[in-house]
């Protein structure tokens, strides 16, 4: 199992590109699902969660070339036939967003067989909202032997509203809406960029849709989509997690390739915590003094559904949170047991106390080197952050979890002044 070695007190300098979004990426991959014709993706990013979906495509009969580098992270995806649409139980227990199939496959084919998404990490996370919507749509479910089976003439248009936010279950249900009969209007709908983004590529493939990126989406379902071409929009999370990097660390970094519209209530925590960010249009110079000459000012996290603070950057604003001079509170409203880092954070000499849904961090004390254990994908995030500036010599185990969602975060990180490699490697070498 791959390691991170990571040696802290380099401040970050100089230019980073952020990939494009791996959460975007997956919902418009299992959108080629609506057509027979070809679909291309570009800025794809080249992690593990995407050569999941490559193989979950792959093994329901579609054809997908995933190129990169000089590819321009370019995707084919060819749907012609679907002989065994199918999502296997070994490919959903390893990533839960393979649930993104089943609203397109049922759409397409009128049969889904999908694998029940088992516990997760962080929680629970169940998909109860995305089978109460394919049954509004006239779909019949049945659950046997860890797998749920749908099945339809063809889905009908209905009037759904969202018990909670939920995010792909917008996106599940907004695909299979697009070749529905009829119109459906949704409520209550995840108002994410991720969402707006599928929306976009939907329309590009001919399908009618109003309200993408709002809480109400209406649909008018068409009998036939075809093939598109669409670029991802950048990963926000992945963004967020560079502008920590250089803020923790005292650095000055340009974090390039990003859309700052994506970042507002991230960017306006970092500016109360006194980082100063120069914010173009498509790249953010970050500068700070860094933790150890009390710059740093605590504030409070809430996390919300987009537009709020996002969930997916928690972990790593606790990380710099340990570095700012004070008490900051951090209160996780959308998922249950999101604080796995904590108790390795302390393990570095962060002082933070958790009561229920909020952590308490005293901030101010210098880090120090561990050796730590990754639970999740930003949760492993956060580790890297704060062995950034941690004293000494910090190893990460189970880095797969970064893999799922970070593309070759060493080297990118190293091209900026960091001291991290992957066990085996060796320090200076690229
Ligand atoms: C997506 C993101 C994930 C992010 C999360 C919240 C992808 C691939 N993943 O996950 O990175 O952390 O949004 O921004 O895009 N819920 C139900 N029933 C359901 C569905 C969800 O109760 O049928 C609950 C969940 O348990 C959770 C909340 O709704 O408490 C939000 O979850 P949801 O938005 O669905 O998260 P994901 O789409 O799985």
């Amino acid at each position: 199992m791959d390691k991170f070695v990571v040696r802290g007190g380099n401040p970050l300098l100089g230019t980073i590109k952020v990939s494009g979004a791996k959460n975007s990426a997956l919902p418009c991959m299992a959108a080629a699902i609506l057509t027979e014709d070809e679909v291309i993706l570009e800025n794809i990013p080249q992690v593990q969660d995407i050569e999941t979906e490559r193989k979950l495509l792959a093994s329901m009969g579609a054809e997908v070339e995933l190129g990169y580098g000089r590819a321009q992270h370019r995707t084919r995806i060819k749907c012609g036939v679907l002989s065994d649409p199918v999502a296997k139980y070994e490919i959903v227990k390893t990533m839960r967003a393979s649930s993104l199939v089943l609203g397109p496959l049922i759409a397409r084919t009128g049969i889904a067989r999908v694998a029940m998404p088992g516990g997760c990490a962080i929680g629970g996370r169940p998909i109860d909202l995305h089978i109460k919507g394919l049954e509004a749509m006239g779909a019949t479910i049945t659950q046997e032997h860890g797998y749920l089976e749908a099945r339809t003439d063809r889905l009908k248009g209905a009037h759904i509203v969202f018990d909670k936010i939920t995010v792909t279950g917008t996106e599940d249900l907004l695909m299979a809406a697009c070749l529905a009969d009829g119109e459906t209007l949704f409520e209550n709908c995840a108002r994410e960029p991720e969402v707006t983004d599928l929306a976009a590529m939907l329309t590009a493939m001919g399908a009618r849709i109003e309200g993408a990126g709002t809480g109400t989406i209406r649909v008018q379902g068409v009998t036939r989509l075809h093939g598109a071409r669409h670029k991802i929009n950048p990963d926000r999370i992945e963004a967020g997690t560079f502008l920590i990097a250089g803020a923790i660390t005292g650095g000055d970094l340009n974090v390039d390739c990003l859309n700052p519209q994506h970042l507002g209530s991230v960017l306006s925590k970092l500016e109360r915590c006194g980082v100063k960010l120069d914010i173009g249009k498509d790249h953010i110079r970050v500068r700070s003094e860094g933790s150890q000459s009390g710059h740093l000012k605590p504030v409070d996290i809430t996390t919300e559904e987009y537009p709020g603070f996002p969930t997916d950057m928690q972990a790593q604003f606790m990380a710099l949170l340990t570095q700012c001079d004070g008490t900051s509170s951090v209160t996780e409203n959308i998922f249950e047991n999101r604080f796995m880092h904590v108790s390795e954070l302390n393990r570095m000499g962060a002082n933070i106390a958790v009561n229920g849904r909020t952590a308490t961090v005293r901030g101010g004390a210098p880090l120090q080197s561990a050796a730590v254990m990754c639970s999740d994908l930003r949760a492993s995030a956060a580790l890297v952050l704060a062995a950034l500036v941690a004293d000494g010599e910090s190893i990460l185990d189970r880095v797969y979890h970064m893999d799922r969602g970070y593309e070759r975060l060493e080297e990118k990180l190293r091209g900026v002044g960091a001291q991290i490699r992957r066990m085996g490697e060796v320090f200076g070498k690229r």
